[in-house]
């Protein structure tokens, strides 16, 4: 296969670290981790998050991490090779392939909302935020979304970025980077949470995000004919649940081959248990961080908590328009969410394109260039579909939800693909690869390793099965 022999490599743990950790951590964080909780009824959808992003999809990573170092190739490669060498099913290269397409259609939507990131900041660089109120952060926003030229623009500058990084290689720009622009999103992320905890109702966003209220998350209200009919007002419903366990897969960077292909770029002596946990610890706190700069403000003026996808962008500028040094902390914290799409959308370029560099053995920055554009053109459909933009129209039904077009693509990678291929992935760990194999490639402690293969085996597997065994049931069989 062309390209193995000169495979690259980290070029230190502490890169790997941060790499990994810039891939984890971005938009998934910041923009969709918020306005999911609070479309999801809040403490019980961030405890669920939480338990599966530590019981699921922390022993993922370490089943990613090694599935990537042990294979050295792009996730389909790597998962060929390794059911090779185990003597099993060709068809394990399914893992692959349904990671790196869903990474090319998770890209492509990614990218759009990265593009509204640097929209942002330049808007807040300009003073744009200055005394709006809520009304005015609304219709800012939709405005924005709604411009076919501003959004095409910001969209593909985003990708052109992504394009370029990725061109270079991994050694070349990311590493630098990440390393120092990752600990800086942290500490503006800090003074948020403080400034917000301060002027916003703060106590009212805590209770909201750490107060669990089970019923909000397992029964979802009965249509008005089914009520009319003489059904209860509500029925209970594992969709949230759902919802929250492609959502921590995919904040953890999970089964779209991007934690799978940065894996295949680490060298033996990285200890794969220790580097899953400061991952998805980092990854996590960086969400509740998130949480906790933005409710208070949605609190104190009064937004919609289920408002979806324009929650950040249509809290915070008010909040950015009334405090001190509002341009500065704007245009930075705008800055580095940029940032922190562009170190994850980096990692989400990175499995298609090293799929297809392996196959082709063309070099490296023409299939950047092909992947990066082709997914951007198919981006261009997400875009138009937002707000009054020239797509917005066309909604499709699935399972229940009347989605546009990014909606569509946001939930068969998030709800079906991620959690499949997670599954999948486990299984193939669990059940397929040799025990010894296994234990050589992790080096973790006796005990360790027991914890981890028992989550593995049995536990990922049944949640994740019921899950999805009850929304089967429910939409296709009940
Ligand atoms: N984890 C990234 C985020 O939270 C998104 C991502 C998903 C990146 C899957 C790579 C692979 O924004």
């Amino acid at each position: 296969m062309a390209g193995a022999a000169q495979h690259a490599h980290w070029s230190s743990r502490w890169a790997f670290i941060m790499a990994a950790v810039g891939s984890a951590v971005g938009l998934g964080n910041i923009w969709k981790f918020p306005y999911e909780a609070g479309e999801g009824g809040g403490g019980a959808f961030v405890l669920v998050y939480l338990l599966f992003v530590f019981f699921i999809g922390t022993p993922m990573l370490v089943a990613e991490l090694s599935l990537g170092r042990r294979g050295q190739l792009s996730p389909i490669g790597s998962m060929k090779k390794i059911a090779q060498d185990e003597k099993k099913s060709h068809w394990w290269s399914l893992i692959g392939w349904s990671g790196v397409v869903g990474a090319f259609i998770v890209i492509s939507f990614y990218s759009v909302v990265g593009g509204w990131t640097l929209a942002y900041m330049v808007k807040a660089a300009m003073g744009a935020f200055s005394g709006i109120d809520a009304a005015v952060a609304q219709s800012t926003f939709v405005g924005y979304i709604s411009d076919p030229v501003m959004t095409l623009v910001s969209h593909f500058a985003f990708m052109a970025i992504t394009i370029f990084i990725v061109a270079k290689g991994v050694q070349g720009g990311l590493e630098k980077a990440v390393t120092v622009l990752m600990p800086a999103l942290f500490v503006i992320l800090i003074i948020l949470v403080i400034y917000s905890g301060f002027t916003g109702d703060f106590a009212k966003a805590v209770d909201f995000l750490f107060n669990p209220d089970f019923d909000k998350l397992l029964f979802k209200p009965n249509t008005a004919e089914a009520i009319a009919a003489g059904a209860p007002a509500t029925h209970f419903s594992l969709d949230t649940v759902l919802q929250a366990l492609g959502q921590s897969f995919f904040s953890l960077s999970l089964a779209l081959g991007s934690i799978m292909t940065y894996g295949s770029y680490l060298t033996k002596d990285v200890k794969i248990g220790r580097s899953a946990l400061t991952i998805a610890g980092a990854d996590s706190a960086v969400a509740l961080m998130a949480g906790l700069a933005i409710f208070p403000i949605v609190f104190a003026y009064g937004l919609d908590v289920a408002g979806g996808g324009g929650l950040v962008f249509m809290s915070l500028p008010i909040a950015f328009g009334q405090m001190p040094f509002g341009i500065v902390f704007g245009t930075l914290f705008f800055g580095l969410l940029a940032v922190a799409a562009i170190t994850s959308s980096i990692s989400l370029l990175e499995p298609p394109v090293s799929y297809v560099e392996e196959k082709t053995g063309w070099d490296r920055r023409k299939v950047a260039i092909t992947m990066g554009l082709a997914a951007g053109l198919l981006g261009i459909l997400s875009a138009y579909s937002q707000g009054d933009n020239l797509l917005s129209d066309i909604k499709f039904k699935m399972l229940g939800l009347e989605l546009d077009i990014m909606g569509v693509k946001d939930f068969l990678t998030n709800n079906i693909m991620m959690p499949l291929g997670g599954m999948f992935t486990a299984l193939f760990v669990g059940w397929f690869v040799t025990r010894k194999n296994m234990m050589d490639e992790l080096a973790l402690s006796d005990k360790t390793f027991r914890i981890w293969y028992f989550l593995v085996r049995f536990v990922s597997p049944t949640a994740i099965g019921i899950i999805f065994g009850k929304i089967i049931y429910d939409n296709f069989i009940a």
